[in-house]
């Protein structure tokens, strides 16, 4: 499978500048009152939460903001996004960011005591989605939530309509870049999606679609970690 970057067609550091100036569309006003009414609510006062493919770090600074007391953690293989992520100012306390494949070996986290794993953009890229769901289940303590926001399948027409438009570059190239990237953004459907999360062994508590080409889930362990 290749990465992300090579997808994308970009640097590392073009895939960190990406994902940094497209954070807001994505992570917008409506994104977090889903956040809120679905997961930040039903957090305890000093949360565990971890974010899997954390990228530059944006989601879990404003999870600080919202969460002071919390205790965050980010995991992502790209080194840049990890150095991005290390030079945010973070209402409450910095969290551990590490540099780390979340496909290739187990998270370096105790069994049962996450109160939330966080996913976005992510768990389409992998291969295989159950190893690291199993562990999303070994982390999380009984009743924790598993926040899941990725691509679900659109039409090819729609897709590319959606696609934010660089002017510096020719159409004909972005294009070329639009077809590359189809495939992996429209691997999974919603009602996919709820199947993975069932197979692995998740409840859905909620699915909310707020922008075509993405889903967010929210999911419990079915069988508590023991
Ligand atoms: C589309 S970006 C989304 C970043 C961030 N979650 C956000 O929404 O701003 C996907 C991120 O997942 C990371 N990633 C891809 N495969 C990974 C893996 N196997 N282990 C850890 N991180 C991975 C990439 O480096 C990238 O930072």
């Amino acid at each position: 499978m290749p990465t992300q970057q090579e997808i994308h067609g970009v640097s590392d550091a073009e895939f960190v500048e990406r994902m940094v100036e497209r954070y807001p569309r994505r992570f917008n006003d409506q994104y977090w009152s889903v956040f809120r009414a679905n997961v930040g609510r039903h957090l305890p006062a000093e949360p565990a939460i971890v974010d899997l493919g954390c990228g530059p770090g944006l989601f879990l600074r404003d999870v600080s903001e919202r969460h002071q007391d919390g205790r965050l953690y980010g995991f992502d293989v790209t080194p840049a996004m990890i150095e991005h992520a290390r030079g945010l100012r973070y209402r409450g306390a910095p969290p551990t960011l590490v540099v780390h494949d979340v496909e290739r070996e187990p998270l370096p986290l105790g069994a049962g005591g996450m109160d939330l794993v966080s996913m976005t953009g992510v768990l389409h890229v992998l291969d295989d989605p159950f190893a690291v769901l199993a562990e999303v289940q070994r982390v999380l303590r009984p009743g924790g939530l598993f926040l899941l926001d990725d691509w679900v399948r659109m039409p090819l027409a729609r897709y590319t309509q959606d696609r934010p438009r660089d002017r510096t570059e020719p159409p004909e190239r972005q294009r070329a870049g639009w077809l590359r990237m189809f495939p992996f953004h429209n691997k999974y459907t919603a009602d996919d999606w709820k199947w993975l999360l069932a197979e692995a062994g998740f409840s859905l508590v909620s699915s909310v679609q707020i922008r075509p080409q993405s889903q967010i889930f929210v999911a419990v362990a079915r069988t508590p970690f023991e």
